[in-house]
């Protein structure tokens, strides 16, 4: 079954700079490598949603510069709708500065840019079908976005922030990592929807009512870059849940996606394609 759906989220510009360690506050580590790579969970769920096999349309926004078209360059090559995705002369195009160890693991920090002037305003009276969200744009936007929506929503709770109490209520999907999970708290099993914690390495649980209903691991993998992993897993679980996967198949396809996105750098080069998802699950 083919799904379509609609990204509401951010769109950046990620300079990844892998290191051997991570800094510490007040420390300078040197001797990196660096690269850039379109990036922001928006938009790196839309693209991982696409690459599954979804039809897919971002909306959000991205500054007039040098930067926007590099960061819309997979999302245009690959076929993901940008019809919704606004050009802001006065904002500058969003900036992700990312530090990467030599183990895989990082470090984020956001200049939103852009994404911080997509306002309520901004989105269409009604969102037909699915969507998926993040907490990348103002909190109100969000929100305005999951109400106006007409099906299925999915939110990922990330990056942690307080969110309205209706937000959690309308969502039918919520996903978050253990960080996250500890924030919100009791709050997240008051939600009448689906729940889901990813732990790292060691997969993902879901939840309905506050009991587990599925648990899954992910294949064994080399890991060289976690960003966008989560991202990845985000767009594999609500594609798969859309398609009618019960939710413990569903749940493995989303840590198999995951799995395979960590063992490529960069957050949207390391999207999996259906193919590669559906081999290494067929090789499970
Ligand atoms: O989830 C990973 C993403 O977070 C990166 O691509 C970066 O842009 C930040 O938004």
């Amino acid at each position: 079954m083919s799904v379509a759906l609609t990204v509401v989220g951010s769109i950046n510009l990620d300079f990844v700079a892998t290191a051997a360690t991570l800094p510490a506050p007040g420390e300078t580590v040197t001797g990196a490598t660096l690269a850039r790579h379109p990036g922001g969970k928006g938009a790196n769920q839309a693209l991982a949603a696409r690459r599954l096999g979804a039809a897919v349309q971002l909306i959000g926004a991205t500054g007039k510069d040098g930067m926007a078209d590099e960061a819309l360059g997979l999302l245009r090559r690959d076929g993901v709708d940008l019809w919704g995705v606004a050009t802001r002369p006065e904002l500058a195009t969003g900036v992700a500065l990312i530090a990467v160890s030599a183990e895989g693991e990082n470090q984020i920090i956001v200049a939103p840019g852009a994404n911080a002037g997509v306002l309520p305003g901004d989105l269409p009276n009604t969102l037909e079908g699915a969507v998926i969200l993040q907490l990348e744009l103002p909190i109100p936007t969000v929100a305005a976005a999951a109400e106006r929506a007409t099906g299925f929503v999915a939110v990922n709770l990330a990056p942690a922030a307080v969110v309205p109490q209706t937000l959690l209520d309308r969502a039918d999907l919520l996903v978050v990592n253990e960080t996250e999970a500890a924030f919100y708290g009791e709050s997240l099993h008051q939600s009448p929807g689906l729940v889901a914690v990813t732990l790292g390495g060691a997969g993902a649980k879901l939840f309905k009512d506050g009991v587990e209903i599925a648990a899954a691991a992910p294949p064994p993998v080399t890991v060289v870059d976690t960003t966008g992993a989560g991202d990845c897993f985000v767009a594999a679980l609500a594609v798969a849940l859309l398609e009618g996967q019960p939710p413990k198949d569903a749940l493995a396809f989303a840590c198999t996606a995951g799995a395979l996105a960590v063992t490529r750098a960069g957050a949207q080069p390391s999207l999996p394609t259906r193919a590669e998802v559906d081999a290494a699950l067929a090789g499970a």
